[in-house]
């Protein structure tokens, strides 16, 4: 794999780096939104929407993004995640607990900036200490601890970032974070998953430290 650019490394909670067809991608997503989204704009929620990718769409995407050749991505898991203004996520770890019928938690994310407009959207993380004592509330694509997104203050937080138009972010889902995008523009950011066979193999740490110690992402 070609090497890419490490623009910060705040790892175990996330990384940022450069992606040199970052440009080629947004145009591709942007095609596929357009061609696929009209009719469901109207239903998008006012906190923030998932929408999933056809995965002939998602393996498009995939085969462009440079770590498809060292990890397997899930093509049924590329989606959009669009933040309306002043939406947000509370406090909660990406993916429902193991069962019958579910994917799992997920590890990891890469979040591709589609349409960033100001650096208003805030992402934090947090230990799991601050919430031990909090009774976990499932859903069938999240674990949550504390859903008021815009009241997060109170808690410390670990680590922060504001995601930019030209940088990808590689975020560490199992652990828990929260986004608030306070801002009149709406946020849209690509997340790619990994496959399912393949997120019982790796954690964010052995991932970022992977690509570290093998020089594909170089300071
Ligand atoms: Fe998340």
């Amino acid at each position: 794999m070609q090497t890419l650019k490490l623009i910060e490394n705040r790892s175990p909670y996330f990384i940022k780096f450069e992606l040199p067809n970052l440009e080629d991608i947004k145009k591709l997503v942007m095609q596929i939104k357009t061609a696929t989204m009209k009719k469901d704009d109207g239903n998008l929620s006012k906190t923030y929407s998932h929408v999933n990718l056809d995965p002939i769409d998602g393996q498009k995407i995939i085969d462009m993004f440079p770590l498809s050749k060292l990890y397997n991505f899930d093509a049924d898991r590329v989606a959009l995640f669009i933040t309306p203004a002043y939406g947000g996520g509370g406090v909660h770890k990406d993916g429902p607990v193991l069962e019958k019928g579910t994917t799992g938690p997920h590890n990891i994310s890469f979040n591709i900036p589609i349409k960033i407009s100001d650096d208003k959207c805030v992402t934090k993380w947090y230990d799991d200490q601050t919430f031990e004592k909090e009774k976990i509330q499932h859903s069938r694509y999240s674990r949550n601890v504390f859903l008021d997104f815009t009241n997060t203050d109170k808690f410390e937080a670990k680590a922060q970032t504001i995601m930019d138009a030209n940088n990808v972010l590689f975020v560490n889902t199992e652990q828990w974070h929260s986004f608030y995008n306070n801002s009149r523009h709406t946020r849209i950011v690509l997340t790619l998953r990994l496959a399912k066979q393949e997120r019982k193999n790796h954690s964010f740490v052995s991932m970022a430290n992977n690509l570290i110690d093998n020089n594909y992402l170089v300071n």
